[in-house]
């Protein structure tokens, strides 16, 4: 299954094509310029899996774990047919991918669509424009994720090569999590007794946990490489509720691109990556066979008060020999490679600050250089009361809030509401620009630490410049938060440990070559600082990745407003678009 899911750049380049060309010359002969676009059928099902000597039916696209690749090019349009036939409510969001005027097939469910429910067909219908690189799509409601995800594969335009050297081979890497139980039923029972879900019970790469989990010897990502070779490595972090550091023992890899933006080349031995982030690696494979495997592993990076699945995902990486390529390497020594422990907050630091664009002439950083609006958020746990049908001890439930606002998800998508001028009852505009009360907030907590809840989001002039700085707080327990925002790239222009502070901080922001991402980890007990341009009408959601940090309301929604010319302005919704 592992080598499966390896294919050569030219095979990949050849089943491309074939695939391609049923659809481009119709497209030709219609267009009076040459767009092509790429059709996908999505059929969601109910597929039996075994993993750890269990087998159980989970939420798949056309039966596959991890889901298929969706394979485009920059400025391609993608034609995505989704046919719901399991017994749950599903959305498909294209995560990272900008959706410039397409907000209505970004996919969170209640945000900007309501969900497919079973027997019905959505067709999500974007462009890709001006990215490239990975990013990847998933389910956007409650927790089908887990098994509801696959890589988006964004290939330079037509003509274009990388700003690196072109790798023999291409090779997504999908880190995920595995768990014995219905993960539904975790998060609902969680959600009724307001304390912490249980945890995973392996991490997986590529969908398989490897040999140091009972029973999954048999189930070990395997990448095969020829000496000499350089290998372009898509890592994708999709697991629920876990960061990663990621590593392959006696090899170091070269850092070129995250969350489809191209990056100054710098090497590492470790990755940290979050849920939902994305990042190309080169490994270039020793010039001669090593006589010796290489463990591949990944393992989380936590830093929170609740308990985390702390296991260890590995995978192989084999040299291929001239005479016999399937010659079996069991009896090679075995390379490990050495994680940093689960909580250096240091190292995440470090690496996060190496993360820079390459702004270069073809590729420039267009950070925003002056500020119409900016926004101070706290993030971080708190308490809220719990209502009657639940049942919690002490009558407090665990809640996440921005602003102390514990976001309370609609039960109509806010897109629609917004579009057709019927928000009265399902949101409102009051979203605090800054927390309600001042504190410290990375020292000990307040005595009252109950948050308050509601629908609220923040309405933006179209072309606003933001800065935004996220905070994250003590509360019950400082922790990192991969904060994630729909509908744009923004730039991290600074980062820090302790509490923001406006006076001395913002001189150090780098306003130059910043990383553009969409999703941006706020260190624990630190704070990061950001900046984007609103230059994309409609609803755009913001939130921790962390998926149990989201279910507490960990979350919340940008209104963008339309500009003055019909290009700054979003398109009614398609016909097809699901009802509530
Ligand atoms: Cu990857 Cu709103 O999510
Ligand atoms: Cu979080």
């Amino acid at each position: 299954m592992g080598s499966a899911y390896l294919l050569s750049g030219s095979l990949l380049k050849a089943t491309f094509l074939v695939f391609c060309a049923l659809w481009i010359l119709p497209q030709m002969t219609l267009a009076k310029h040459v767009r092509f676009t790429r059709h996908y059928k999505f059929n969601i099902k109910m597929q039996n899996v075994t993993r750890l000597c269990k087998t159980k039916s989970i939420v798949t696209v056309n039966g596959q774990y991890p889901g298929p690749r969706i394979i485009t090019r920059e400025g391609d349009r993608l034609v995505i047919k989704v046919v719901n036939h399991v017994p749950y409510n599903v959305s498909i969001h294209w995560h990272g991918v900008r959706q410039l005027r397409s907000g209505w097939a970004d996919g969170p469910a209640y945000i900007t669509q309501c969900p497919i429910q079973t027997g019905q067909t959505y067709v999500y219908n974007f462009t890709v424009t001006g990215q490239r690189g990975t990013l990847w799509w998933h389910a956007h409601i409650s927790w089908l994720r887990v098994t509801l995800h696959g890589p988006i594969v964004i290939l330079p335009k037509r003509h274009d090569s990388y700003p690196f050297p072109h790798p023999f081979k291409e090779v997504p890497i999908v880190l995920g999590d595995w768990w014995k139980a219905d993960t539904e039923t975790v998060i609902n029972q969680a959600m009724k007794t307001g304390s912490p879900p249980n945890i995973s019970d392996a991490h997986t790469i590529n969908g398989l946990p490897g040999p140091l989990y009972n029973c999954s010897a048999k189930d070990t990502f395997k990448l095969k490489v020829k000496p000499g070779k350089t290998y372009l490595l898509r890592l994708i972090n999709a697991a629920l509720n876990d960061e990663m550091f990621f590593s392959i023992a006696n090899h170091t890899l070269t850092v070129v691109e995250a969350d489809a933006v191209y990056v100054k080349p710098f090497k590492t031995n470790i990755v940290l990556i979050t849920p939902g982030q994305t990042t190309n690696v080169l490994l270039t494979a020793k010039s001669k066979h090593p006589n010796g495997s290489f463990v591949i592993a990944a393992r989380p990076y936590a830093t929170g008060p609740a308990a985390f699945d702390n296991t260890t995902t590995t995978g192989l990486l084999e040299y291929k020999t001239k005479h016999s390529l399937s010659k079996s390497n069991t009896k090679l020594p075995l390379l490990r490679p050495v994680l940093p422990k689960f909580n250096d907050t240091v190292f995440a630091m470090k690496f996060n600050k190496k993360v820079r664009s390459l702004n270069s002439a073809k590729f420039p950083a267009k950070v925003p250089k002056t500020v119409d609006r900016r926004f101070f958020f706290t993030v971080g746990l708190g308490i809220l009361p719990c209502s009657k049908n639940q049942n919690c001890p002490n009558n407090t439930r665990v809640a996440a809030s921005i602003n102390n606002v514990s976001f309370v998800m609609p039960s109509t998508a806010l897109l629609q509401a917004h579009f057709f001028n019927k928000s009265k009852g399902v949101f409102t505009t009051d979203f605090p620009a800054n927390p309600p009360v001042k504190f410290n907030y990375t020292g000990t907590a307040p005595n009252n630490i109950m948050a308050a809840s509601g629908t609220k989001v923040v309405v933006l002039p179209y072309n606003a410049s933001v800065e935004l700085v996220l905070q994250d707080t003590s509360i019950i327990g400082a922790e990192s938060h991969p904060l994630h925002l729909h509908g744009f790239n923004f730039f991290i222009v600074g980062q820090g440990n302790g509490n923001f502070n406006p006076k001395k901080d913002p001189k150090n922001f780098n306003l130059v070559d910043p990383m553009e991402r969409n999703t941006a980890g706020v260190p624990a007990g630190g704070w990061v600082a950001l900046r984007f341009l609103a230059d994309n009408p409609g609803v755009w959601f913001m939130h921790c990745h962390l998926e149990v940090h989201t279910s507490w309301g960990l979350k919340m929604a940008w209104i963008v407003q339309d500009g003055k010319q019909r290009n700054h302005k979003l398109p009614p919704p398609p016909s097809d678009l699901p009802k509530c």
